[in-house]
């Protein structure tokens, strides 16, 4: 089942007298339960597209399709409340908040999506990536994996639809790679999310349902 589209997506970029168009009218499927992993060479609009799928930038022109509406016509304050409330978020690096411990990590994002049925999962979804025993622990005590892997928690604890991933694995060595893309695929289809892995590597293709190849702005197949 479609959950998510974007339909002709553009984006320009203006530095001095130049445009740059890096977004050449992309069109892209997103599924409930699926992962769909967006690859391609260095620069060919990969976070770029990520970004504006996620409304973290706007596209110069196009359509972002979710839940019977436009995202790319609403005002901030509501796309504000749909991030919040849909969106689930992991990056490059785990981005968690160093004065907050594991647990506290994932209450404040309950807080934020103003879900607070969710907060009696904290600890099954803690269980589920490995991390009951450092529930308590600071950011600063825990490995690359392991933070890896409460940024996962922290971005699937209030249920999100659509969860955005650029590089998640990219700081980790492989055998840590492959346990935090198991972990996503896992959450992807038993939370039936909607997962956008963007990835360079070749490997963590193999856990995508759907594969996008970018080149210079376009899909070039599927
Ligand atoms: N804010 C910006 N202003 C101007 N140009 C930008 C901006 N953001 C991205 N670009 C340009 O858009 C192109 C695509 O960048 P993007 O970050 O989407 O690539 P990518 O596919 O994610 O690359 P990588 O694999 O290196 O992360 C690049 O040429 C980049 O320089
Ligand atoms: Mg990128």
């Amino acid at each position: 089942m479609i959950t998510f589209q974007l339909k002709d997506i553009r984006k320009t970029f203006q530095s001095g007298d130049i445009e740059e168009e890096v977004l050449k009218g992309v069109n892209l499927s997103l599924e409930k339960g699926r992962v769909t992993a967006l690859t391609g060479t260095s620069g060919s609009g990969k976070s770029t597209l990520l970004t504006i799928a996620a409304c973290l930038q706007t596209p110069s022109s196009g359509r972002i399709l979710f839940q019977g509406e436009n995202l790319a016509s609403l005002r901030e304050k509501n796309l504000r409340k749909v991030r919040a409330e849909e969106f689930g978020f992991i990056f490059q690096s785990s981005h968690l908040v160093p004065f907050l411990t594991v647990e506290e990590q994932l209450e404040m994002m309950v807080e934020v999506s103003g879900k607070q049925g969710c907060k009696k999962d904290i600890d099954s979804i803690l269980r589920r990536v490995g991390l009951s025993h450092r529930q308590n622990s600071y950011p600063s005590s825990l490995s690359g994996g392991e933070k890896q892997r409460a940024a996962i928690a922290r971005a699937v604890i209030h249920r999100p639809a659509v969860l955005f991933a650029d590089e998640p694995t990219a700081s980790l060595d492989s055998k840590k790679s492959m346990e935090v893309m198991t972990l996503l695929q896992d959450m992807t289809t038993s939370l039936g999310m909607s997962t956008l892995l963007v990835t360079h590597e070749e490997e963590m293709l193999a856990f995508a349902d759907q594969v996008v190849r970018m080149e210079d702005g376009r899909v070039t197949d599927r």
